[in-house]
């Protein structure tokens, strides 16, 4: 695998446009050119130390270098913007205030009727915070209806604040599962009606990378008098995304949420766009310092204001310029020209995946068939997902995810499904358990630095995996959580950093 990492003569497919505009080909090849950790090494069990083929964006994307630049100019001026009298607390406020535009306009939502703000830990805060607003601002609506495809982000907390949350089963795609089953969200509709408060949808699967239509779910949810929420953690850097302005306005998108850390930023911050009127009414859930107009002993008066009126606390301000630095620079670019470029990654995956020997892919097959975009699941036959991962990492440096990527309901049935063959020769009890042992499959995603040398250097890896499996089993010990460790060969991450080895360094020198 060469180290030259290049972004040529990837295979056109259908849908994507053949040609990228010179200007947005030279941007985008410049945000790829600098990318903070794409060219890490790192030692592995046989031969010289690799570089690391990072295919794990969905957990969290690298970091843009632009962004970190960005950040670091930014840094000296950093103030808090509940200041904001003196130079440097008028520009951060400036500044915060620019970055809330610059995610109102990324998602095409029109300003006068949709706000953002930010929020503590990732897309989860954010729909936390949904959940408990929507549930008090709709009272006479108590249950949410959501799929079984969702990261539990986008589950539990609606299970935590309503008093119920009906999961609608996905649809089949091939001979595993795809997006939400439209037809069975119509009769959940038709059933529960007037009780629904909203439906909670993810844009884009973490698992499959199944890309959902959500505006189809809007205008079903619109009919029914319900809202409609959309977990966009995995579609905001990957499909382009337009709240507002359709023509049939049932089409729009009521509630959003997403987070920094899987889009080029560092951090987490989470952020929610929501339409105004839906978090206007009540007084919001969090409390405290910078969403008052004035406070008294005995009362207080909240803020009109949006963002300000959700933002209570001092925000993560360089967090909210870095997300918003990263997102102006994908705009520049342009989203279509970006999804494009990924639906051509992705479609060359599964077509290099399909040629490894005993591979099952989940989700469908092909990009020809259904919109895919940033991740594929799969899994060895005769290998755990989390041996495969292992000696991804141990050997080739190639990184993924394994488990069950808090998605557990659909990644149980896409398992189940894959045992078809063998579930004649065993009862209900021992086909459930045979799939708890094996629940879990090993993801590969991606990012837009992601290349198709990088989809090779993994499918080789696979290759050889499936090839010596019989002679790399007995190299690893079985943990009692399910992972694998090698038995001779240890990755010392304190040889490689450690925050307190750096700070004394940096002290002594
Ligand atoms: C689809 C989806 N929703 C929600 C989340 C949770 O996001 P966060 O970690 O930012 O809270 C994830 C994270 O993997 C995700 O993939």
């Amino acid at each position: 695998m060469s180290a030259e990492r290049t972004h040529a003569a990837l295979p056109a497919s259908s849908g994507a446009p053949s040609e990228i505009r010179p200007k947005a080909a030279a941007r985008l090849d410049r945000l790829r050119r600098d990318v903070i950790g794409l060219d890490v090494r790192y030692p592995v069990a046989e031969g010289p130390a690799r570089r690391r083929v990072y295919l794990d964006s969905a957990a969290s994307t690298l970091r843009l270098g632009l962004v970190q630049k960005v950040l670091d100019r930014y840094q000296p001026h950093y103030a808090n913007t509940h200041s904001t009298l003196h130079y440097a607390a008028r520009l951060s406020t400036t500044e915060f205030a620019w970055a809330h535009r610059l995610v109102l306009e990324f998602v095409s939502a029109d300003p006068a009727r949709w706000m953002c703000f930010f929020t503590g830990s990732g897309t989860t805060a954010g729909m936390n915070r949904v959940a408990r607003t929507l549930r008090r601002a709709r009272p006479g609506r108590d249950l949410v209806v959501t799929s079984s495809m969702e990261h539990h982000s986008n589950d539990l907390p609606h299970r935590k604040h309503f008093a119920e949350v009906v999961h609608v089963p996905s649809g089949l795609a091939g001979q595993s599962l795809g997006g939400i089953d439209m037809a069975r969200l119509k009769s959940a509709f038709e059933t529960h009606g007037p009780r629904i408060n909203y439906v909670a949808v993810t844009g884009v699967s973490n698992v499959t990378g199944f890309v959902n239509p959500v505006h189809d779910i809007a205008a079903l949810a619109h009919r029914h008098g319900a809202l409609i929420v959309v977990d966009a953690a995995q579609m905001v850097v990957h499909a382009p995304i337009r709240m507002s302005g359709h023509a049939d306005a049932g089409r729009d998108i009521d509630v959003l949420a997403f987070s920094g850390h899987k889009a080029y930023a560092p951090g987490a911050p989470g952020v929610v766009v929501a339409r105004k009127e839906l978090f206007a009414g009540i007084e919001p859930e969090e409390v405290g310092g910078g969403m008052v107009d004035a406070v008294w002993l005995d009362r207080y008066t909240v803020s009109d204001h949006f963002p300000e009126r959700e933002e209570a606390g001092t925000p993560n301000i360089p967090g909210a310029i870095g997300l918003a630095a990263a997102l102006y620079a994908l705009q520049q670019v342009g989203m279509e020209t970006i999804a494009a470029e990924e639906r051509r990654l992705m479609a060359y995956a599964l077509r290099a995946l399909a040629t490894v020997p005993g591979i099952v892919v989940y989700g469908p097959a092909s990009v020809e068939d259904c919109a895919l975009v940033g991740a594929v699941a799969f899994n060895l036959e005769g290998c755990d997902h989390a041996f495969t991962a292992a000696v991804l990492n141990d050997y080739f440096n190639v990184a993924v995810r394994n488990e069950c990527f808090c998605a557990h309901p659909y990644v149980r049935e896409m398992v189940m499904m894959s045992l078809e063959g063998v579930a004649e020769k065993l009862s209900n009890q021992e086909l459930e358990r045979l799939a708890e042992q094996h629940r879990g499959m090993v993801r590969a995603s991606f990012g837009v630095y992601s290349t198709p040398e990088d989809v090779d250097a993994l499918v080789a890896a696979l290759r050889e995996i499936a090839a010596r499996r019989d002679e790399l089993l007995p190299l690893y010990e079985r943990l009692e959580n399910g992972d694998y460790r090698h038995r001779s060969f240890a990755f010392d991450t304190a040889a490689t950093f450690s925050t307190r080895a750096a700070v004394q360094e940096l002290l002594a020198g």
